[in-house]
């Protein structure tokens, strides 16, 4: 820290070795700046109270009673869930932050009495407020739709990259690269549902030899049976028909 007594003897020295213009010009520009500068009556670690300067509490600590001319600050230590971050003369302490999971976001760091809380993202959240390093307001990673990948996942501050899947591949939103489309025909299948960005191509299984040979018999011998079944019917109306006359045979 720069004392006032040293400024203003900077000041004054550089005065002496300038021209009457330029210290015209310094006076009307420096001077109330350094006054301001100057204006400090107390030492950095006091503080200013009815005119008299008396040394500052302790970060976690508020004054209770002010130094008089025979005594010092007194100072007591703050409260549960209430703070002081730095040397100062509050009489109160600042009453801790609250992480609120509606604004998206929760404990890092408890509050203690010489820091605040420190608010940090929900998980699957990211931050988009800040204060100081807190986080005061997050809102939910977006997810990617059917037919995209994750290109780059989301973080505590930044939200889910999503990107299309490029043709013959397929995501369903939810991996973290596109996979390519089974081919059906390299594995000796048939290709029953072509796949799309957002789902894989089906295959099924083309007629196998077995069941070519299962159909060759069977049908031929279905036909095999009903013929002989509807012979044998054929024959016997005609037995019976032969046997009990005229009545029956006009039937048939
Ligand atoms: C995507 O597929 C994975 C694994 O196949 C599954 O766990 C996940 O629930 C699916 N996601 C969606 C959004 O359908």
């Amino acid at each position: 820290m720069l004392s006032c007594s040293y400024l203003l003897s900077r000041l004054h020295g550089d005065l002496c070795d300038m021209f009457t213009l330029r210290i015209t010009l310094l006076i009307t520009v420096l001077v109330p700046l350094n006054y301001d500068l100057c204006f400090c009556r107390c030492a950095h670690a006091e503080y200013e109270i009815d005119g008299q300067c008396c040394p500052m509490c302790a970060p976690g600590n508020r004054v209770v009673w002010h130094c008089t001319d025979d005594t010092s600050t007194t100072c007591v230590p703050c409260l549960e869930l209430t703070y002081i971050d730095e040397p100062s003369g509050f009489t109160k302490c600042f009453t801790c932050t609250v992480c609120d999971a509606n604004r998206g976001i929760r404990v890092i760091k408890a509050c203690t009495r010489s820091s605040d809380t420190v608010c940090g993202p929900l998980e699957r959240f990211y931050c988009i407020k800040k204060k100081k390093i807190s986080c005061i307001f997050a809102v939910q990673h977006s997810e990617c739709r059917p037919g995209q990948y994750i290109k780059q996942a989301g973080t505590g501050s930044t939200d889910t990259v999503c990107a299309d899947c490029t043709a013959e591949t397929y995501s369903n939103g939810s991996f973290s690269s596109c996979l390519p489309h089974t081919k059906c025909d390299a594995m000796g299948l048939t290709e029953t549902n072509p796949g799309t960005q957002s789902s894989d191509s089906e295959c099924g299984n083309p007629p196998t030899a077995s069941t070519a040979i299962a159909i060759s018999v069977i049908v031929p011998l279905l036909i095999i049976i009903l013929i002989s079944v509807f012979t044998i019917v054929h024959i016997r109306k005609k037995k019976h028909s032969k046997h009990s006359g005229k009545l029956y045979s006009n039937f048939f």
